[in-house]
């Protein structure tokens, strides 16, 4: 049976309703005058009130996925596909086929975003204050006595108590943390629905790390928000996302419930994940799996993890099945999984 199936999908989430389906993906960048795929036929939903983790090594197109979604791809980026967003009155949105202008609702106010390094996605000659009131909807920022005393609220919600003297600083004059926190009351000042985080605590220390994303969490709760988290680290995945995607060089090997995933992965690439953070963790050993991933100016035929996979034979060289059923409920794309196929 074929992934990619919405009914297969909602047996998995029943309790949750659709807010982004995401079908038949594409994007090619320009590189020097040469258009190379980096995404490449993802489908995927994310359902209300959850988090969806997004998990794969440095370059699988993480960050270019959740650009898309936004549509903020670097220039002369070439998509195709259908990115649909589900609002509350039952209007849905094809994102990629608005313009520009019509963008501007939903960059902030439908999907916000939190990125890696506040440093960089804060403008460092602003004050802290102004920068979240600027990104209020638009009925706020039309009083700015409420708006103001909605800056502060936010502040308040983000676990900033210092407040008065944090809306008149400068980024510069913020710790890594605290900046991040300002960060994410900027990216819910314009009321989201969804919020994409990519690597939002990768610049942080590990107590900071949990605190920023315990702090996320209770603001899923109160705002019935949709998250999805990009990270490295699985075990940030396995503790804060119910779903998740495994990307490798542009496509997804692997999806399905976060928790069974971990337990029991069905596509080598995840398996060899788990197993470098697991003796990095007990032994100390690098962190990467041998070899690397493809360039993506010279991806390899078959299967892109081949190379590198410990199960590969002269099939996975020269081809590569469309996602199917893992035993884990979710999808693998792998003539030889780990785990047993579902069968239609
Ligand atoms: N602006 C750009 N111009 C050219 N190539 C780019 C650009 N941005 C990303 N790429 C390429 O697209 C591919 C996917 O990049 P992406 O940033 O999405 O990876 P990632 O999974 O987010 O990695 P990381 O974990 O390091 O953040 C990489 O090969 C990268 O080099
Ligand atoms: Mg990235």
């Amino acid at each position: 049976m074929k992934m990619g199936d919405k009914e297969i999908n909602r047996k998995l989430f029943e309790n949750h309703d659709l807010i982004l389906t995401v079908r038949n993906l594409d994007i090619k960048l320009n590189l020097n005058g040469e258009l190379v795929s980096v995404i490449d036929k993802i489908d995927f939903d994310l359902w209300t009130g959850s988090t969806l983790g997004i998990v794969g090594e440095s370059g699988s197109g993480k960050s270019i996925l959740c650009k898309a979604l936004l549509q903020i791809l670097p220039l002369g980026a070439k998509v195709s596909g259908k990115v649909n967003l589900y609002l509350p009155d039952g209007e849905i949105l094809n994102l990629l086929s608005l313009k520009p202008q019509e963008m501007i609702s939903v960059r902030g106010k439908k999907i916000g975003f939190l990125f890696q390094e506040p440093t960089t996605s804060m403008n460092p000659v602003l004050k802290c204050g102004k920068q979240v009131f600027d990104s209020l909807v638009d009925r706020l920022r039309r009083n700015k006595n409420i708006g103001m005393q909605r800056v502060t609220e936010l502040f308040e919600l983000v676990g900033l108590s210092d407040k008065e003297k944090i809306a008149n600083s400068y980024p510069h004059e913020l710790s890594g943390g605290m900046l991040q926190r300002v960060a994410i009351a900027a990216a819910l000042a314009g009321e989201p629905s969804i919020l994409i985080a990519d690597e939002p605590t990768t610049a942080l220390d590990a107590s900071l790390q949990r605190k920023i994303l315990q702090t996320l969490s209770q603001l899923q709760k109160k705002f019935d928000l949709t998250l999805i988290l990009v990270s490295h680290d699985l075990n940030i995945i396995s503790n804060w996302t119910n779903n998740l995607l495994v990307m490798y060089s542009g496509r997804i090997v692997e999806y399905g419930q976060t928790a069974k995933i971990i337990s029991s992965p069905a596509h080598p690439y995840t398996q060899a994940l788990l197993e470098t953070e697991r003796s990095f963790e007990q032994k100390g050993l690098p962190k990467s799996i041998p070899g690397a991933l493809p360039a993506i100016s010279n991806k390899p035929s078959g299967c892109q993890f081949h190379p590198r996979c410990y199960y590969t034979d002269a099939l996975c060289q020269v081809d590569e099945p469309d996602i199917l059923v893992a035993g884990h409920g979710g999808g693998t794309r792998c003539y030889y999984p780990l785990t047993k196929l579902i069968e239609n």
